[in-house]
């Protein structure tokens, strides 16, 4: 496996699925008892998008202007996407970013971390040893923060329950096997089985809808509890690109999160269209 987040940080489903995960630990947050922030699949933390257009050994074209590159403009962007677009902006300047363009793009860890309150913690976990060593460096003074080199579908075995009683788990694999999805389903089923009342969200991508289906089939097989489905799609079907969209499913979204989350996507559906045809799609897999 030599998947390295560089290449995609920033991009359409980086702004979705971060966009989301910004608004998901605000809603936990209404209520005022901490709660623990664990990324199964947490990456480096910090991406330095000038980096994002050299690959292994070849250029590629960069991503990013196609994702975040699109949304750092707006002087007064809706408030569904505000605080997101806000923290990138602090990301960046805190990271040495001249200001006048973006240069850093925070990952996961990092927008939970800048969103997390003092009796909030953050578990990250990242099995490649290099990704690892950089997110280690990025969070040694962060306080309530571990960082694991290691298997983040073990980490979620041995991290739940948790002593707060209050989770959000954010699984974001790669995607580069053939059976992710097939490990996230049981990834679901293992953390529901520890820790029924968790809040847990899964990254997608929609290559093809057959596999979706697939995993949506596993997770009903789960007996879950209310389980929303929200999927960003920026070209229609027809249009010939290989990642037309991405998905989240969420169980045990907080109140109200399906309002949320369809503010969030209208935005982006809008925003983030790369051909006619894209959408921005909220439903029930298990309603509430
Ligand atoms: C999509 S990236 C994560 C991006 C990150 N969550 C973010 O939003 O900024 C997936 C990461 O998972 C790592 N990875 C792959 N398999 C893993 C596993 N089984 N356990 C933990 N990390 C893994 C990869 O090295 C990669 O850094």
């Amino acid at each position: 496996m030599n998947y390295r987040h560089h290449f995609h940080a920033g991009n359409f489903a980086d702004v979705m699925k971060h966009a989301l995960l910004v608004r998901l630990m605000r809603a936990m947050q209404k209520k005022e008892k901490g709660l623990l922030y664990l990324d199964t699949h947490a990456g480096r933390g910090r991406y330095d998008l000038a980096a994002g257009a050299t690959g292994d050994s070849l250029a590629r074209a960069p991503e990013w202007p196609g994702g975040i590159g699109r949304l750092v403009a707006p002087a007064a962007p809706p408030e569904a996407v505000a605080e997101y677009l806000a923290l990138v902006r602090d990301f960046d300047h805190r990271a040495g970013g001249a200001g006048d363009r973006l240069r850093f793009y925070p990952g996961s860890p990092w927008l939970a971390a800048m969103g997390a309150r003092p009796q909030d913690r953050l578990a990250l976990c990242e099995r490649q040893p290099a990704e690892c060593a950089a997110l280690r460096e990025e969070f040694q003074f962060t306080p309530r923060t571990s960082v694991q080199e290691m298997d983040g579908y073990v980490a979620l075995r041995a991290m739940l329950p948790p002593p707060e009683r209050r989770a959000l788990v954010l699984i974001d694999p790669p995607f580069e096997a053939q059976n992710e999805f097939a490990q996230v389903a049981t990834a679901l089923g293992e953390g529901l089985r520890r820790f029924p009342g968790g809040v847990f969200a899964g990254w997608y991508p929609l290559t093809e809808r057959a596999h979706v289906d697939e995993f949506f089939a596993a997770v009903l097989a789960l007996r879950p509890p209310p389980t929303l489905v929200l999927e960003l799609t920026v070209a229609g079907e027809m249009v010939p690109m290989k990642m037309k969209g991405c998905g989240l499913i969420v169980l045990n979204p907080p109140w109200r999160f399906e309002r949320e989350a369809e503010r969030v996507l209208a935005f982006l559906a809008e925003a983030l269209a790369q051909a006619p045809g894209g959408d921005g799609n909220v439903r029930w897999l298990v309603p509430e």
